[in-house]
């Protein structure tokens, strides 16, 4: 068996997954695919990981997209499964219990923006350059591009990107909204670092009720996320993390969050 395509790294309570085929631009094979999924599902189940960062390997490429060589010679059948093989990764991302952080290294193309996308914070170099460019293989994005930068960016933006299929700078990315940040080249593992030490400190439990909110919350019509938000609210005074966060406030001290 070759090496693993998917490299896994802990420094305290922060979980660092790199794609790890940079001879490739960290393009996104089904093996990749799989061992990602893998990656995720153990940073979940693991109660010592409390934040997840995302990143490719190399000083090129987040990651340039889904594998183009090996799709060119699938059928509709294998497409089929690889679209959805795909889905399923970046859904099980996308309904972490704990934060990810994609930490955005250069390109992040086709898959590479869906799983960008599927994060939940967007940190970008400046030499970054993101798009959905499945139009110029005569296809379309298959992991869920059309639908999550459709509500991340709008109309406009999604069209714009899908259709024409030309890769934007970081600079527009984060005016369209479709990442939070841009630093400089030299400063994108201390800003990550920080966010994710920052995260590492929150509360564990808050923290995962406020992505259940946004991201299932989101999903429904709002009278029904409202009471979705108002359950989670509510189960929050059951947890020590929230007797510690305001007595710590009361008391003008630093909280320490044990995530019970
Ligand atoms: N799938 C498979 N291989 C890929 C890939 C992808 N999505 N993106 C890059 N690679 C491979 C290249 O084939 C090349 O492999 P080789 O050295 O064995 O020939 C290697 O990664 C380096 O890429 P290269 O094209 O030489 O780098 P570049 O700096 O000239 O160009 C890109 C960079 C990102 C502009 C270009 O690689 C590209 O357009 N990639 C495809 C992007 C895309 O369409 N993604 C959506 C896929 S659905």
């Amino acid at each position: 068996m070759g090496e693993s395509p998917v490299l896994i790294a802990d420094s305290g309570a922060i979980r660092r997954i790199t794609i790890q085929r940079p001879d490739k631009l960290n393009a996104l094979n089904a093996e990749t695919i799989a061992a990602l999924t893998e990656a995720f599902h153990d940073a979940d189940a693991d109660p010592s990981v409390r934040v997840v960062v995302l990143t490719g390997a190399g000083p090129k490429a987040f990651v340039a997209g889904a594998d183009i060589s090996e799709m060119a010679d699938m059928g509709a059948m294998d497409g089929r499964d690889f679209g959805l093989r795909g889905q399923a990764l970046m859904r099980t991302i996308e309904t972490l219990t704990k934060p990810v952080i994609a930490r955005i290294n250069g390109f992040a193309l086709g898959g590479g923006l869906e799983l960008a996308m599927a994060c939940h914070l967007r940190i970008a170099s400046d030499n970054a350059k993101v798009g959905q460019p499945e139009i110029n293989l005569g296809l379309i994005p298959g992991f869920g591009g059309t639908q999550r930068l459709l509500r991340l960016a709008g109309r406009a933006a999604t069209l714009e990107l899908c259709l024409l299929g030309a890769p934007i700078t970081a600079a527009r990315a984060l005016e369209l909204g479709i990442v939070n940040e841009v630093v400089a080249v030299d400063a994108l593992d201390a800003r990550v670092d920080a966010l994710a030490t920052q995260l590492s400190n929150a509360a564990p439990l808050a923290l995962r009720a406020i992505l259940e909110s946004v991201i299932h919350g989101g999903e429904c019509a709002l009278g029904e996320g409202l009471q979705f938000e108002g359950a989670q609210f509510g189960l929050m005074f059951a947890t020590a993390d929230m007797r510690e966060g305001t007595a710590a406030f009361v008391e003008k001290r630093k909280p320490s969050f044990s995530g019970r």
